[in-house]
């Protein structure tokens, strides 16, 4: 059990190590990605999670300029225009598979893109109920950012 909670850890210092940019004005002008465990944030705030895991490369905005939108391969996409593009109806259902992993365009479940339904279940213990919930509060927030 405990050895399980320990291997737990490390897969999320890992996985999570994307997120981090650090400017390095060095030898590149590229921003490189610099490993940072997970923090845990409360369930039931989509923008509190918004901010702590999506803005480094969506944009706080949400417009896909984040810090770390320069050192990807495809650029974040612009989240204020989902329904936009989805001829006006926010697709939730859709947001919602992406996060867990199940929706797979051509570069989703990159390296680029995480899967967060995993990490979501770390910090949640496995709960799989809170693990919904901060999906379900995530969904609800990117919608409140679409553009009209
Ligand atoms: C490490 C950078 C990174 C982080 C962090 C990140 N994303 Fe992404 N995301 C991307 C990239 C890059 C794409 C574009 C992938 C593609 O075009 O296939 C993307 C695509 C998406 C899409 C798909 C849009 C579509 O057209 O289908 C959604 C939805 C999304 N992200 C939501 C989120 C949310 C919500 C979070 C926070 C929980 C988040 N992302 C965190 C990089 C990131």
């Amino acid at each position: 059990m405990r050895v399980m909670k320990f291997i737990g850890l490390a897969t999320i210092l890992v996985i999570i190590s994307a997120f981090a940019v650090a400017q390095q004005p060095s030898d590149e002008t590229k921003p490189s990605v610099k490993h940072v465990p997970i923090t845990r944030t409360p369930s039931n705030s989509g923008k509190e999670m918004y901010d702590s895991y999506c803005a480094v490369c969506h944009a706080k905005d949400a417009k896909g300029n984040g810090p770390a939108a320069s050192a990807m391969k495809t650029p974040p996409t612009d989240l204020t225009q989902l329904a936009k593009n989805n001829g006006g109806k926010y697709p939730a259902a859709h947001v919602a598979a992406v996060l867990k992993g199940q929706a797979m365009s051509p570069s989703h479940g990159s390296e680029d893109m995480p899967i967060w339904g995993r990490l979501f279940s770390s910090i949640s213990q496995g709960h799989e109920g809170q693990v919904q919930q901060r999906i379900t509060n995530l969904v609800t927030y990117v919608e409140s950012v679409q553009a009209k």
